[in-house]
């Protein structure tokens, strides 16, 4: 049975088909189908009209802290566990308000779209109600969603901690309404998400993670980020690490994406490559809270899974377009700092394009089906015009701008600005009604 074309795009398409192999086809007709996948595409097809538009997929693998999102921007003048205790447990406790949440989510999903988000893996609060409200908002407004609610049994403030039973209890709930939720579109996931080993003891992480295995969902946490989060880890459990403490709850598997994982052992890199698990790359959040700089380089040589993520509001950006600039300047620092016997190469242009987009749906196991445009695949997109009066991207006449060098401002000087519209499974989830050629 052959499906009915829905969408037809004609420009200049922009993808990943490797780590290190970028494709630019330029006049590239795209055939969308009416479940939202790519029927076909064709090369050089000529317009009579010229085609500035650039059609380029963005899979941001983003981590993020939804409910951290009033605090993007700010606090970031101390480490990890002070800044945990100051602001941010401080600001997620409101969102023990069902009508906070309700105020707070749209806007923040609303945001992520208009910057082209369009799969998003989220950390919501502690609470059932403000965590089914983030997933109800992200299947509304068509966004790919993974939404975690978090789990915090100990070392939490006392007025933000649960009880082991009412953490697991209230997992399971909320696992169960979203499955429920999105039965049709399966495009919001639930994620088992242990908020880090320090705040979860050891009898919630094992109750979570059968949890994990019984509805076949991913999982997710923070692993090595700061030092002073390893030490007490360290304290904390007997296990030889802190990357073996997650693999002895049953939580490291190849549904796992772990946020950071900036100091980790060879020993704890190889777990995780065994184990198939993800690192999601936050080098915003890595700098402004000063955890380190993630050696991305290692991990993608080692053959580890790795993704962007912005990890808000640790880091202070909301866009993955930051994510890929602040990734090149840590491959840079990693390349500047390291020993003269131990040399390193950058994070190159078509990398960076491959983890803001393959890398992410690699670490959700979504390679297959979103990432690129091969296709079958389905078309989650971004429509860029370089040229947004609003926002050009500072293009010169009688300069050879050419598609790539376009392409490579877009993703270093470009913003929300240029992004027309964004699609998610064929669907327009952002922008406005485009004039063009398309
Ligand atoms: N470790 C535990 N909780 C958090 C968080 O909210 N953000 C970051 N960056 N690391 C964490």
């Amino acid at each position: 049975m052959t499906s009915k074309i829905s969408r037809i795009f004609h420009g200049t398409l922009i993808h990943s088909l490797s780590l290190t192999e970028l494709e630019i086809i330029k006049d590239a007709l795209v055939g969308v189908d009416e479940f939202g996948k790519i029927a076909f595409v064709e090369k050089e097809v000529l317009s009579e009209q010229t085609v500035n538009d650039i059609l380029s997929e963005w899979e941001a693998t983003e981590t993020k802290h939804a409910p951290q999102y009033p605090n993007a921007g700010t606090g970031l003048d101390v480490p990890l566990l002070e800044w945990l205790e100051k602001y941010t447990f401080p600001l997620e406790q409101l969102f023990s308000s069902l009508a906070f949440a309700e105020k707070t989510y749209p806007i923040v999903v609303s945001n992520l779209l208009r910057h082209g988000t369009t799969t998003a893996v989220y950390y919501a609060t502690i609470h059932l109600e403000s965590s089914k409200c983030l997933a109800r908002i992200v299947h509304q407004k068509g966004q790919r969603g993974f939404i975690g609610k978090v789990n915090m049994d100990r070392n939490s403030p006392e007025t933000y901690i649960e009880t082991t039973e009412s953490s697991s209890k209230d997992t399971e709930n909320f696992v169960k309404y979203v499955l429920d939720l999105d039965q049709q579109s399966r495009l919001v996931t639930p994620i088992i998400t242990p908020r880090f080993a320090i705040s979860c003891s050891s009898e919630l992480m094992h109750s979570i993670s059968e949890i994990a295995e019984r509805y076949n969902v991913p999982i997710q946490s923070h692993l090595s980020e700061n030092d002073a989060e390893i030490a007490f880890v360290a304290e904390l459990f007997s296990d030889p690490n802190y990357t073996s403490v997650y693999d002895n709850h049953k939580l490291l598997n190849n549904r796992t994406i772990m946020a950071h994982g900036i100091h980790l052992s060879p020993e704890e890199r190889n777990l995780i490559k065994t184990r198939g698990a993800g690192i999601s790359h936050c080098p915003n959040s890595n700098f402004s809270l000063c955890s380190g700089v993630c050696n991305v380089r290692q991990l993608l040589d080692e053959g580890i899974k790795v993704g962007l993520g912005t990890d808000v509001s640790g880091g202070f950006s909301k866009t993955i377009l930051d994510s890929i600039r602040s990734a090149s300047v840590a491959g840079k620092v990693t390349q500047m700092t390291a020993p003269k016997d131990k040399k390193s190469s950058p994070i190159t242009l078509n990398e960076l394009f491959y983890l803001s987009t393959m890398g992410g749906a690699s670490l959700l196991n979504l390679e297959n089906v979103i990432g690129n445009f091969e296709v079958g695949k389905e078309f989650d997109a971004l429509l860029i015009d370089p040229e947004s009066h609003q926002s050009p991207i500072n293009l010169f006449e009688g300069i050879d701008d050419d598609v790539e060098r376009v392409f490579e401002k877009f993703l270093f000087l470009g913003d929300e600005r240029n992004i027309l519209k964004v699609y998610v499974r064929g669907k327009m989830v952002s922008g406005t009604e485009y004039e063009g050629d398309c």
